[in-house]
């Protein structure tokens, strides 16, 4: 496993959404309200919409504006209905993720 340092801590405050890349993979960093970081590749499984403009945290999950699908911290997806329902949805590929000395490090999910 090789970790790559991609950030600083201050880079992704809580609520925040950082787009990085490591060897030309789009990736995001992302913060939820509990203060939880995560990295997921950049691209929402739906319809291909960058997650990095076009995605905001909302409490501990990562959702994208497109079309609102919600991404858990574990990179499993689900769609909220208006009567509360959720749905499953198909997951987005989460990355290894860890911070020390105020610097942020990632290690890529090979498939
Ligand atoms: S492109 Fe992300 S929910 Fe449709």
């Amino acid at each position: 496993m090789i970790w790559h340092a991609v950030a600083l801590t201050e880079d992704v405050a809580v609520g925040g959404v950082l787009p990085i890349e490591i060897d030309g993979q789009e990736l995001v960093l992302w913060r939820s309200a509990s203060g939880e970081l995560a990295a997921c590749d950049a691209r929402c499984p739906h319809q291909w919409a960058h997650l990095g403009p076009g995605g905001a945290v909302d409490g501990e999950e990562l959702v994208c504006l497109s079309h609102f699908w919600r991404f858990a911290i574990d990179g499993t997806a689900s769609k909220l209905a208006m009567n509360g329902r959720r749905d499953d949805k198909g997951s987005v590929r989460t990355h290894q993720v860890r911070e020390s000395d105020g610097g942020i490090e990632v290690a890529i999910t090979t498939d």
